[in-house]
C-alpha cells in the first residue's frame, strides 16, 4: 500500500488509528459545551440572507472553514488528499495538507501531496512540517520544495510534544525550537501558521509566537482526536507495554479547544486564530467564531466521512457544517461572521473558571 519512505507506513496507521472510537478525548471536551449563543427569537433576517463569507490569507472563503492537514505520503493518502480536495474547491473553503516530511525524505511520493493543488486551484492551500524536522533546521531551498510542492498560500508548523514523548519512534526534541521558528518565518516565501495538533495553545505560548511575526495560531485544542490514545493503540499493537500505559495516563491532557481560542486571542489580537480540536458542527463553529476564532478547521469527522461515504460523503459533512452554521448566525440575529463575534453569549462551568482564573478576558 506505501511505497518510499520509512514514515510512509506510519502515516497509514494514523489514519486507521484515528478512525476508531477511542481514538477521541474520552472523559475531556472542548468545553464548547459550556458556551452557550443567546437564542434570539427576533433575528430581524431571513434565513436567507445570511452570509458566511470570509477572509483567510488574502482569499474570500464561502464560509470560514478549514479540510485540516492530515495525510500524505501513501497511495491511499493520495486519494483522500484528492478527496479533500476537490470538495474543498466545490464549497470554497481552505484546504491542509499532513506533514510534507515523508516527501522532503522520498521525492516519488510528492505527488500524494501535489495532487491536492491540481484540484483545489481557487482555495488557499496550506503546507505541513513538524517541528522535529525544523528544530533540525530547514534550509531556505527546503522551505522552497515543501511550499512549491502544493504551491501552498501558507505553511503550517505542527507542535506535537505530547504525541512525540509518547510515540515508539519519537522525537521529543524541542530545545531550539523559538529560535527556528523565528528563522523560518524570516524565510519563508509565504505566511507561517503554527498548529497543535490536539493539546492546545496557551496565552503564554503564543504571546511568544506573536513577537515572531507568524500569520496566525491554529489552536489544535483538547477534545476531539487524542494522540495519546493513538499512540496508545500503537503501542498496544507493538507491544510496548510501558508507552501503552503512559499513554493512557496522558490521554486527557491538554486544553481544551475553546480556552485555547480565549488563551490565544488575549495574547495578541491581530493573530488569526484557526480553531481545530473536536468541532464537529456548524454550531461549535460558530460558537468558536464567538470566542474568538476566525476559521474553523475540522479533521476526523472529514476522515470519517470519507471513508464512510467517499467523496460525496465528504461533501454532505462539510456541507452541513456550513448549513449549521448559517442557521447558528440566523438564530442568534448575526448577518454575517463579524456580527457572530458581537453577539451575546454566556459562558458557565469549567470554561468560566478557567477564564477567571487565568484573567483571561473574553472578546
Ligand atoms: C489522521 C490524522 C492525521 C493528522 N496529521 C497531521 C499532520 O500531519 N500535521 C498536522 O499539523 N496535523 C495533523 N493532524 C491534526 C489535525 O490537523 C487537527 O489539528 C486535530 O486532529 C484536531 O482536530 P479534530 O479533532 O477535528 O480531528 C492529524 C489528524 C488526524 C485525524
Amino acid at each position: 500500500m506505501s511505497k518510499g519512505s520509512r514514515h510512509a507506513p506510519r502515516k497509514d496507521d494514523h489514519i486507521f488509528y484515528s478512525l476508531q472510537p477511542d481514538s477521541q478525548f474520552a472523559s475531556k471536551t472542548t468545553w464548547l459545551e459550556c458556551v452557550e449563543l443567546v437564542h434570539n427569537a427576533l433575528p430581524e433576517i431571513d434565513l436567507s440572507q445570511v452570509s458566511l463569507t470570509s477572509e483567510f490569507l488574502g482569499f474570500k472563503l464561502r464560509a470560514p472553514l478549514l479540510i485540516a492537514g492530515m495525510t500524505g505520503g501513501t497511495n491511499l493518502a493520495k486519494k483522500l488528499n484528492k478527496m479533500f480536495a476537490m470538495a474543498a474547491e466545490e464549497l470554497g473553503v481552505a484546504l491542509g495538507v499532513g506533514s510534507q516530511r515523508v516527501a522532503l525524505e522520498a521525492p516519488e511520493v510528492m505527488e500524494t501531496f501535489s495532487i491536492v493543488r491540481e484540484v483545489a486551484v481557487s482555495v488557499p492551500v496550506i503546507a505541513n512540517i513538524g517541528a522535529s524536522q525544523l528544530v533540525e533546521g530547514l534550509s531556505s531551498d527546503t522551505m522552497g520544495v515543501l511550499v512549491d510542492m502544493v504551491d501552498a498560500d501558507a505553511i503550517a508548523v505542527h507542535l506535537n510534544p505530547l504525541q512525540e514523548a509518547l510515540q515508539i519512534e519519537g522525537e521529543a526534541k524541542y530545545a531550539g525550537l523559538i529560535k527556528q521558528l523565528e528563522l523560518l518565518v524570516k524565510q519563508s516565501p509565504v505566511p507561517v501558521i503554527v498548529k497543535e495538533t490536539g493539546a492546545g495553545v496557551s496565552r503564554e505560548v503564543a504571546e511568544i509566537l506573536a513577537t515572531m511575526g507568524i500569520y496566525g495560531v491554529d489552536v489544535g485544542g483538547a477534545g476531539g482526536t487524542s494522540f495519546a490514545r493513538i499512540e496508545g493503540a500503537r503501542a498496544l499493537a507493538k507491544g510496548d507495554r510501558m508507552l501503552l500505559r503512559l499513554s493512557e495516563d496522558f490521554a486527557e491532557w491538554g486544553i481544551p479547544t475553546a480556552a485555547s481560542i480565549i488563551e490565544v486571542r488575549n495574547a495578541s489580537g491581530k493573530l488569526a486564530i484557526v480553531a481545530t480540536g473536536g468541532l464537529r458542527n456548524g454550531i461549535d463553529a460558530a460558537k468558536a467564531l464567538r470566542l474568538g476564532a476566525d476559521t474553523c478547521g475540522f479533521a476526523y469527522p472529514v476522515l470519517r466521512a470519507a471513508f464512510e461515504g467517499g467523496y460525496e460523503g465528504v461533501l454532505n459533512y462539510v456541507r452541513r457544517v456550513m448549513e449549521g452554521l448559517r442557521r447558528a448566525l440566523f438564530l442568534t440575529g448575526a448577518r454575517n461572521i463579524g456580527e457572530i463575534r458581537r453577539v451575546p453569549v454566556v459562558i458557565g462551568g469549567k470554561l468560566r473558571e478557567w477564564v477567571e482564573f487565568r484573567g483571561l478576558k473574553l472578546p
